[in-house]
Formats: structure tokens, C-alpha cells, sequence
């Protein structure tokens, strides 16, 4: 399975804010936004991963993140050079994927749980056709949401509904078998002339091939879509990270953790933020380790 992360659109809710960076380049209290998708890719398993964004910001991501190698995985980039729409993501993607399966992740949904790895990896292990969670939210209309039947099977999903059939919306994460590509391409600009993800996920209902995971009480899905929840996520962050004594969405943990790095290759990468709170954290991990290799020798 591979790994998309779609990181372009154009930011208007977010102005001045995003007029000349993206959205998905912004701070989340100590990193920055897209650092929260990619550790969640990582968590699930999945080390090969595109990163989709604007012809305008793509050479800020490419600074940021390189090839991958520096955290033991491969990125690739790849323009959209207007915002059709989030199904176009797999139509970009085909190349990449080549006939493979994929988790779309959207660059500005964060998700946090416990749990979150071992969800992910069951969710992936077990998908036939795609995968969808769902979440409940107080503002429907805002969302992709999903109605249930009295048996809890999905029945219907409307993108933004004027009115709503359910309360749950379906978070920006998707798992898709391989003919995601072809299905993206026979999909028609909706009355706003995007390419809908809802219509995609609607196509896999059809053929009775979607899943639908319901994320349990314990799971934070965090919208960074305004001023007010920007600042909502950051200060989440900081909580966590304050009480727990461990980082959220560090991709050199992950990455460390995953082994997909060394203890030397985690130093060196803590080294430039050695002057942070950050840095600081991922020299602790390398330091306990070690001690914990010598009290083991
Ligand atoms: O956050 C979950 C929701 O995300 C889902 O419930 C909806 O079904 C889904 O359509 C989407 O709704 P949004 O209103 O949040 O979509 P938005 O247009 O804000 O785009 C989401 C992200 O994808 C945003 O970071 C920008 C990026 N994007 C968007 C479009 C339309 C692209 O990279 N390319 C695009 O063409």
C-alpha cells in the first residue's frame, strides 16, 4: 500500500494567512501542519509516500521533507495546478500507484489516539474496495457525511449536505483498493466544479465494496479549516505534549520507532533543532535508548 498526501488548494479561509504560504506549511503549535498526515501515513505502515501540492508552493515541501531517505522512507512530489477537486488526487496519482492500493490523507486533517497505529493497520490489512471512518461532528453541513441504516450499514454519502441525513462525517482519510485511478477519472465536476472524493467513496458504496469505520470516543480528529481552529490545534497539541512528556506527530519519532532510522541517524536529525524543545525531545530518545542498550549489555 502507498501512501498520498494531498497538500494543495488554494487556503481562502485562511487569508491573509496563507496569501503567500500554504496552508499545510503553517505552524501547528511546534511543527509544522503537514508533519500531523505524514506521521499518521508512517503509524499505518506506509513508507512510500507522494505528496501532491500547488505548482507554487511544491518547492517549500521539497526543502522541508527532501526524498525521504533522511527519515528511512521515499517521498515523491507531483503539481496540481488548479484545485478541480480532491478525487483528482488519484487521477495524479496513477503513475505512482502503479495498480497499488492507497491511504489518501488530506495535509491539514490531524488525527491523535492511543490506538491510532493499530486502527490504521487493521483498517488497511482488512480493506476490500475502500475504507472510510466516521466521526460525529455538531456541524454536519460542513462535511462529507454518511447516513446508517437501522443496521448500521452506510447507505448514502453527500458532500456538504444543506440537510444533513447523519451527524457523522467522513474525516480526510481514505483507503482505496487499486482502480481508484479509473474510478476518479469517470467522475463529474459537482454544481461547485470539484471533483468530489464524496463521489468516488459513493462509486465503492454502489458496488457494496466500502467499509465504514467508526473512530471510537478516544480518537481526535482536529479541522484546521478557520483562525479559531487553527489555534484550537495548536493548543491541543501543546496540551498533550505538556501532560504526557511525549511529542505528537514527531515524524523522526515515528520514523525512529518504526526502525526505520537508527539511533545515529535520529541524532543527526535532532541536531539542527538542537536549540528547541524539539530537539531536545528527540536527543532524550536517542540518550534512554542507549542507556537502556548498556543496563541490558
Ligand atoms: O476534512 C474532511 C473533509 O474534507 C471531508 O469530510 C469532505 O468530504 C471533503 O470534501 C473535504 O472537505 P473540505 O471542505 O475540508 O475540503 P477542502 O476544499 O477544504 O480541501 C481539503 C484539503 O485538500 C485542503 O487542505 C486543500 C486540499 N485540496 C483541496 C482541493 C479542492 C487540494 O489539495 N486540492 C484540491 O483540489
Amino acid at each position: 500500500m502507498k501512501g498520498i498526501i494531498l497538500a494543495g488548494g488554494s487556503g481562502t479561509r485562511l487569508y491573509p494567512l496563507t496569501l503567500s504560504v500554504s496552508k499545510q506549511m503553517l505552524p501547528v503549535y511546534d511543527k509544522p501542519m503537514i508533519y500531523y498526515p505524514l506521521s499518521t501515513l508512517l503509524l499505518a505502515g506506509i513508507k512510500d509516500i507522494l505528496i501532491i501540492a500547488t505548482p507554487q508552493h511544491m518547492a517549500g515541501f521539497e526543502q522541508l521533507l527532501g526524498d525521504g531517505n533522511q527519515l528511512g522512507i521515499s517521498l515523491s512530489y507531483k503539481v496540481q495546478e488548479e484545485p478541480r477537486g480532491l478525487a483528482e488526487a488519484y487521477i495524479l496519482a496513477e503513475d505512482f500507484l502503479s495498480g497499488d492500493s492507497s491511504m489518501l490523507i488530506l495535509g491539514d486533517n490531524i488525527f491523535h489516539a492511543a490506538n491510532l497505529q493499530g486502527v490504521l493497520r487493521k483498517a488497511v490489512a482488512e480493506n476490500v474496495g475502500a475504507t472510510v471512518f466516521a466521526y460525529p461532528v455538531d456541524d454536519p453541513g460542513s462535511f462529507g457525511i454518511i447516513e446508517f441504516d437501522a443496521l448500521g450499514r452506510a447507505v448514502s454519502i453527500e458532500e456538504k449536505p444543506a440537510e444533513p441525513k447523519s451527524r457523522y462525517a467522513i474525516p480526510g482519510l481514505y483507503i482505496c483498493d487499486a482502480h481508484a485511478p479509473e474510478i476518479a477519472a469517470q467522475v463529474k465536476p459537482s454544481a461547485r466544479g470539484e471533483l468530489e472524493i464524496t463521489s468516488v467513496l459513493q462509486a465503492y458504496l454502489d458496488q457494496d465494496r466500502l467499509s465504514v469505520v467508526p473512530f471510537g470516543r478516544g480518537t481526535i480528529w482536529l479541522d484546521t479549516g478557520s483562525y479559531a481552529n487553527l489555534l484550537d490545534a495548536a493548543n491541543f497539541v501543546q496540551l498533550i505534549q505538556k501532560r504526557s512528556g511525549s511529542m505528537v506527530s514527531a515524524i523522526e519519532e515515528v520514523a525512529y520507532n518504526e526502525s526505520y532510522i537508527n539511533a545515529e541517524q535520529l541524532r543527526r536529525l535532532a541536531e539542527p533543532l538542537i536549540k528547541t524543545s524539539y530537539g531536545d525531545y528527540l536527543l532524550k530518545l536517542v540518550a534512554a535508548d542507549r542507556q537502556e542498550a548498556n543496563m541490558g549489555a
